[in-house]
């Protein structure tokens, strides 16, 4: 059994560290990438507050293709280049949406999402996958939540 349950009264920092450290844990004698990413979207969800969905879609030829996640049912192919995920692989840079409604061409999966963190995983130099964070909340994700799942995204590289 896994219990990494993080302390209700952790700073964001912290909360970070520790997702990255059980992270860590989690996928480092472990070669399977969608093992590795349904376990990531599960800590990412028990880690981090006001979220409605955690989790993944893979590069797959030129469109983004679902892959683990928490929260409901989602868009299974989105182009590249298309919505705040398509923005993120296309450019290979963070996306941090205060106001979903606010993005062009953003794509609603589930109509109570507010917020948005996408943050492309990279290996030599390619976008593999990208790790989309979604919330009901206005604003909910701030540059250093960015960092933090940035730095997740590093220690995913040669993970997924
Ligand atoms: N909102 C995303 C689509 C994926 S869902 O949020 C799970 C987008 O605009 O790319």
């Amino acid at each position: 059994m896994f219990d990494f349950s993080p302390d209700p009264g952790l700073d964001p920092a912290e909360r970070h560290r520790q997702l990255c450290s059980a992270a860590d844990a989690l996928t480092d004698s472990e070669s399977d990438a969608i093992a590795n990413m349904a376990n990531i979207a599960a800590l990412m969800w028990e880690f981090l507050p006001e979220l409605n969905w955690a989790g993944f879609y893979r590069v797959i030829d030129d469109e983004l293709v679902l892959g683990p996640f928490v929260g409901r049912p989602a868009c299974i192919r989105i182009p590249l280049g298309q919505g705040v995920c398509g923005a993120a692989a296309a450019s290979g840079d963070t996306q941090l949406v205060e106001d979903v409604h606010a993005f062009p061409g953003h794509i609603a999966c589930d109509a109570a999402s507010r917020s948005e963190l996408v943050v492309p995983i990279k290996r030599d130099g390619r976008v593999l996958a990208v790790i989309d964070l979604d919330s009901p909340s206005p604003a909910r994700f701030t540059a250093e939540d960015a960092r933090g799942i940035e730095r997740l995204a590093e220690l995913l590289s040669g993970r997924i």
